[in-house]
């Protein structure tokens, strides 16, 4: 059940009204506004979603009905008989609404000259030419897509590419390496694949074409790669018909080239996203236009108070989901400016974010908590050199906010008085599902507060009562439908069940908490992922990584608290017989994570042990594991279930040992890196 880490926000008690300034002119402008759209939308909810879906769309052809509801078979499709297309919503329809030459997509690269702008026009020009340049690579409707790209603008040029084919792409973010790309591209079947020679972080230049070659060996659906030049490697090793550089490809088109939309069924899908599920095999989110895209623009609308002259920045890495959303669909569907940022938050020096809000007078700005831990961390001198009086709105995502990083946020960067919208949500929810609203909602630093109206969330005790949830906890779950909700899973209909099949609606999987005010507290995962700076990472994918090393009998993966990251990945691994431990073996371990996973999934600490805690059916007993890695002894709990009790002792000795630096007990170099911003 929900890890007691966090109750200590619970006990917040400063709560912050919204601003009164913009007030009046907010899309939900008040506490009473926002109760009443609660109210109505949950008692007539396809009212509601046919309002929003109506307003905020255009639609080729409008829908026979708003929700066709197998609820035996928990498939909910919305908006059926519509026709759309995304890429038509984000670009087309923006130039002759006055927007043709307003700031779509503005790029900054690392380097901090490198900046690209692209107006709407400009957008539908490379759009429409990469939509050609696909469909001569036999892209048709219904084909996969694989984006392996660093944050460069092509790869918005991609996503909207495929939208308006009715390709499916499927995003991989460029941070993982070869296990997880490999399993990824396999898992979708991918025609083609889009990369680019490298990717630029941190002043280093990764290579992806050359970390891809191998990989595609295993990959025989992929029949095309598409190269993009962009870190300045040379001799990219270019395979015979099957690569292509982009530059070459779209030189075919001329700049005129109209690429017509597909008219996508409101249920096709629209993407692919894959998450590390509670097994080892990364899950494949599938996603529906009609009812994804409605509930992108409608979440940006009202979570964001976003407005059309809005310079909206939102930093997560766009090959996860927040970036899906809100950086690409969101706001361009809202035919609003969204800023794309390559680099990293630290470098060359911490003051990389605050440059780009006073370069772009940014109004909006989304972020994630371990962004706003590292970044405090380097003090405030950095943000009191450069403006940002731009600043509307402070967001977060990712991770619970602790109240020091919330505080901090609000008085160094909202001058302590912008609101911070801390949105919780999951792939699977396509947008946002519990967050403030900005000119609406007071605020108790610590808590998602309420759910969006049209979403009917609530926290439910385990059917089975384990005894641990006291104190009001309990699950987390999403009782009717909402238009963001997952398609379905991939190839996995089973998995797409199983989200169902605890409380007979959908259940997300983490830990929260309703306080006396309905204000919701989410505690973290209750399965077997790890939250790594808002990255969600199975426990089951780098266990995997590890035991498939010779000298591992056997591993287990944990989280533990994290200054920064907000967790770490902690491993007990036993060894072969005879095997030596060693931070030799250690690194070798680390290293494989590295390149199979990526660096993302390094573990904090390695452990090695004697002998894992068992139950009498020799199952480890993760959850003593965990506890001991928290240093949380006194929540050991009973342990005379134990086959071998005799284990613990020593367990807890190499835990100490290894805190301490003990012989043998390096704690990881690469302890101190953060992954900000959902860039790695
Ligand atoms: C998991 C989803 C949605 C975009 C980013 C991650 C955790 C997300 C919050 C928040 C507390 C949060 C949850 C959730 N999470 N936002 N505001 N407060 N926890 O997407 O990889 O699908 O992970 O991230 O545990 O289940 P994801």
């Amino acid at each position: 059940m929900p890890h007691a880490r966090f109750t200590h926000l619970l006990n917040q008690q400063r709560s912050y009204l919204p601003p009164e300034h913009g007030k009046s002119s907010a899309w939900i402008c008040g506490e009473e506004d926002y109760t009443a759209i609660c109210r109505q939308a949950l008692e007539d909810p396809q009212d509601f979603w046919n309002a929003r879906a109506s307003l905020l769309l255009h639609w080729f052809k409008r829908w026979d009905r708003v929700l066709e509801a197998d609820e035996v078979n928990h498939k909910y499709r919305w908006f059926t008989g519509g026709k759309l297309n995304a890429a038509f919503n984000c670009i087309d329809r923006h130039l002759i609404s006055g927007r043709r030459n307003k700031a779509a997509l503005i790029w900054q690269g690392e380097d901090d000259m490198a900046k690209r702008c692209y107006t709407y026009q400009m957008l539908y020009t490379e759009v429409c030419r990469m939509a050609h340049a696909l469909s001569s690579l036999h892209i048709r409707k219904g084909d996969q897509v694989a984006l392996y790209m660093p944050m460069i603008p092509e790869l918005v040029i991609a996503m909207l590419a495929c939208a308006r084919i009715g390709a499916v792409h499927t995003a991989i973010f460029s941070g993982y390496a070869e296990g997880g790309v490999r399993s990824r591209i396999q898992d979708a079947r991918a025609r083609v694949v889009i990369t680019a020679d490298g990717a630029i972080r941190a002043g280093k230049v990764k290579p992806l074409k050359a970390n891809l070659d191998p990989i595609l060996e295993k990959c025989p659906s992929v029949a095309h790669v598409v190269v993009v030049r962009h870190a300045g490697i040379e001799n990219v090793n270019m395979k015979g018909r099957r690569d292509i550089w982009w530059h070459d490809l779209v030189d075919d088109f001329t700049l005129n080239a109209d690429f017509p939309c597909e008219a996508m069924d409101a249920n096709d899908p629209l993407f692919l996203l894959h998450t590390s599920g509670s097994t080892g095999k990364p899950t494949g989110i599938m996603h529906s236009t009609g009812g994804y895209l409605t509930y992108a623009a409608h979440s940006t609308q009202w979570c964001f108070d976003m407005r059309d002259d809005d310079v909206y920045w939102c930093t997560a890495d766009m090959g996860w989901i927040t970036g899906h959303t809100y950086g690409v669909y969101g706001p361009l569907a809202l035919g609003a400016t969204t800023i794309m940022f390559e680099g990293v938050p630290t470098y060359p020096k911490p003051d990389r974010y605050w440059r780009i809000v006073e370069n772009f007078r940014v109004n909006i700005l989304y972020t994630a908590p371990t962004v706003i831990r590292s970044l405090m961390r380097e003090g405030e001198a950095w943000t009191e050199r450069y403006e940002h009086n731009s600043l509307r709105i402070l967001a977060t995502v990712g991770e619970p906010i602790n109240p020091e990083a919330w505080h901090w946020f609000h008085k160094h960067i909202g001058d302590s008085e912008l609101p911070i919208v801390d949105t919780w949500w999951q792939t699977e929810t396509g947008g946002a599902i519990i967050s403030p609203m900005p000119y609406a909602t007071r605020l108790k630093p610590g808590s998602a507060c309420k759910p969006l109206p049209g979403i009917d969330a609530a926290v439910l005790p385990s059917p089975a009562q384990d005894g641990e949830d006291g104190d009001g906890a309990g699950h987390l779950v999403i009782r009717k439908p909402w238009p963001g909700m997952m398609l379905g899973v991939f190839n996995d209909e089973a998995k797409y069940q199983s989200y169902f099949s605890r409380f007979g609606c959908y259940e997300s999987g983490d830990g929260a908490r309703v306080d006396e005010d309905g204000y919701f507290w989410i505690l973290g995962r209750i399965d077997d992922s790890i939250n790594v700076s808002g990255h969600r990472l199975s426990t089951v994918e780098v266990e995997a990584v590890l035991t498939s090393c010779p000298d591992i009998a056997e591993a287990a993966v944990v989280p533990m608290p994290h200054l920064l990251k907000g967790e770490g990945i902690y491993a007990y691994v036993l060894t072969r017989d005879e095997v030596p431990w060693s931070d030799a073996l250690r690194k070798s371990l680390r290293d494989a994570v590295r390149r199979d996973i990526g660096p993302l999934a390094s573990p904090e600490y390695i452990q090695f042990v004697e002998a894992m805690p068992k139950t009498s059916s020799g199952k480890i007993i993760r959850r003593m594991l965990r506890k001991i890695a928290a240093n949380a002894l006194e929540e050991l709990g009973d342990t005379t279930a134990l086959a071998n009790p005799q284990a613990l002792p020593a367990i807890i000795r190499g835990h100490q040992n290894l805190l301490q630096g003990l012989p043998e007990s390096a704690p990881a170099e690469e302890g101190g890196e953060v992954f900000a911003g959902g860039s790695e």
